[in-house]
């Protein structure tokens, strides 16, 4: 079925001007890019974007790294789009990333992991929802 999912590319994507060569990442696999904006996440944002780990080890740095500078956040729509885009960005540690995979080709380490996707269509429509006014998102066409 035609899926949205939701996608950040990070701080340290962001800095390293890999915006492009991970958007033409989506396109060539068919997910098209129907919602982006460059935002700044306050800590408030981030801590709220990331509640369900708010109780892990790693939610500190998580939250520091998300609001250590811009970064993108878009909506993408294709055939089985949530599992389609995690397989685009592999392994959430890029240590264990396949080859070809985004977190393989620009992560440094799984807390700088160049890309963030929604797991399940249920956290794709609270993440869009999050980032994303209704009237800022492309309507559907097919
Ligand atoms: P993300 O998909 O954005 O969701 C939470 C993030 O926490 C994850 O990517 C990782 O970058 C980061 N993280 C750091 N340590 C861990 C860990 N042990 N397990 C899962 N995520 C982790």
């Amino acid at each position: 079925a035609i899926e949205r999912t939701f996608s950040i590319i990070k701080p340290d994507a962001v800095a390293k001007n890999h915006i492009g060569a991970i958007y033409n990442r989506f396109e060539s696999a068919g997910l098209k890019i129907v919602a982006a904006k460059m935002v700044h996440l306050t800590k408030e944002q981030a801590e709220g974007f990331y509640a369900e780990h708010s109780e892990r080890p790693f939610f500190g740095a998580l939250v520091s790294f998300m609001t250590s500078g811009p970064i993108m956040v878009q909506v993408l729509e294709g055939e089985n789009a949530v599992l389609a885009n995690r397989e685009i960005m592999g392994a959430t540690n890029p240590a264990q990333a396949a080859r070809g995979t985004l977190r393989a080709d620009y992560a440094d380490s799984i807390d700088e992991n160049a890309v963030h996707g929604s797991d399940a269509l249920a956290s794709a429509e609270r993440e869009i929802a999050y980032f994303f006014a209704a009237d800022e998102l492309c309507p559907r066409t097919r």
